[in-house]
């Protein structure tokens, strides 16, 4: 059976993970642990290629761990380094819209979208 933890505060954990991208001997990310317990606004400094863009795609189970465990309630979106990597649509509601559940009703689905946008109008 499986636990909701929909009503936990968000948490993240990185218990001992390493990282090495394929065909690589070296781990990029060697035995790393740190722990956010509550919501905030957080930074990860370092120099280019010191791999914050890898960790944070491990933060967001693009990529997974060779070794650790990695321990998130949290509902994590990435907005990555260059946009044509990630928008395809050409304003921000199409762009939502092909990532929305289509099996709500069409007012559901204005509601949802709406709540999104009214944060950056
Ligand atoms: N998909 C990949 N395959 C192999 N090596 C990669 C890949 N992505 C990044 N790297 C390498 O991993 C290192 C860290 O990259 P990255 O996490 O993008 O660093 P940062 O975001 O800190 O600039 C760099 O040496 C980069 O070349
Ligand atoms: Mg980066």
């Amino acid at each position: 059976m499986q636990v909701s933890r929909e009503n936990e505060i968000p948490h993240l954990k990185f218990k001992d993970v390493s990282f090495s991208y394929p065909g690589e001997k070296e781990n990029l990310i060697f035995k790393c642990n740190f722990s956010i317990e509550k919501p905030g606004f957080w930074m990860v400094l370092g120099k280019n290629g010191s791999g914050k863009s890898t960790l944070l795609k491990l933060i967001n189970g693009i990529i997974f761990p060779k070794n650790g465990v990695i321990d998130s309630n949290a509902n994590i979106g990435m907005v990555f380094q260059n946009p044509d990597h990630q928008i395809l649509m050409p304003n921000c509601r199409s762009e939502l819209l092909i990532n929305i559940n289509q099996n709500i009703s069409q007012n559901e689905i204005n509601k949802k979208l709406n709540m999104c946008l009214i944060r950056w109008e």
